[in-house]
């Protein structure tokens, strides 16, 4: 079903030249089990898409399959150039950074220490400090608590500390998988707060965002994909999907 881009065109965000990242009859599998059958999408430079679906729809192996943690067949590009066959180092070398589902925190070091660890692959040295005080002051309470270990914070302040420790990498793609996940309203309202002002900083930064929070996310995102079974079911613009009362209902919860 393509309900939503056969509609008249919406706007989606600017396009500057190719897309940052794109993929084209992409298929990933563990071992012999496929779990991605054939996707395709792209994300332009300085955009926000999102991939919705239930459980087990495959939403966190095409975030592996973009950070090279599963094996894939097809084409993916980024910034031109193909990335199947490269490490995982190497797309973070390249400017990949990710937010995995379940936060990942290096639970035994300090947030000062996490927050140090992602950007342990930057040049610029010198603005480390400076940017590690500016996270203080958008999230007070990581500056409250820099020399405690990332293990004892609560599932919000984690998310956080996730979250700005994968930015201090400077990197041009943001992975996020459900963001989220298991925190309170208000909680997940800031956090995402805090992604729309990265995102309107507009250092160029494209998202790729993973959420069955559909409604939160379409906030966000320009673009959105529904992911149904390994394929994709819907895709189209965050305000085709959420005008579209059958996909609404039908994968939207809404
Ligand atoms: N390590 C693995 N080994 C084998 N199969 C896996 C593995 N990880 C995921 N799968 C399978 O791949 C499919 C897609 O899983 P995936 O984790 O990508 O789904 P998801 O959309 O992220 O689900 P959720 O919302 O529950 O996180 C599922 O059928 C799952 O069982
Ligand atoms: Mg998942």
């Amino acid at each position: 079903m393509n309900a939503a881009t056969d509609t008249a065109a919406a706007p989606t965000a600017p396009r500057t030249g190719p897309p940052l990242l794109e993929a084209r009859g992409l298929h990933a599998s563990y071992g012999a089990v496929e779990a991605l059958h054939g996707i395709d999408f792209h994300v332009n430079k300085g955009e926000t898409i999102v991939f919705l679906g239930a459980n087990g729809a495959g939403k966190t192996t095409m975030l592996r399959s973009i950070c090279r943690l599963v094996s894939t067949k097809g084409e993916l590009l980024f910034d031109g150039e193909s990335v199947v066959g490269k490490s995982a180092t190497a797309v973070i070398r390249k400017g990949i950074a990710t937010v995995p589902q379940g936060r990942g925190t290096l639970t035994d070091l300090s947030v000062e220490d996490n927050l140090r660890a992602g950007a342990y692959l930057r040049k610029d040295r010198g603005a480390i400090g400076a940017e590690i005080e500016r996270w203080y002051e958008v999230f007070p309470r990581l500056g409250q608590r820099r020399r405690i270990s990332a293990g004892s914070l609560s599932g919000g302040e984690q998310q956080m500390l996730a979250v700005s420790r994968a930015l201090m990498s400077a990197p041009r793609l943001l992975l996020l998988d459900e963001p989220s996940l298991g925190l309170a309203p208000l909680i997940v309202e800031q956090v995402y707060a805090v992604l729309a002002d990265v995102q309107k900083q507009g250092q160029d930064l494209a998202i790729v965002l993973v959420e069955q929070n559909a409604n939160i996310a379409l906030e966000l995102a320009s673009r959105a994909y529904v992911l149904e079974a390994g394929q994709i079911a819907v895709e189209g613009t965050a305000t085709e999907l959420n005008d579209n009362e059958a996909v609404r209902r039908a994968y939207l919860g809404y």
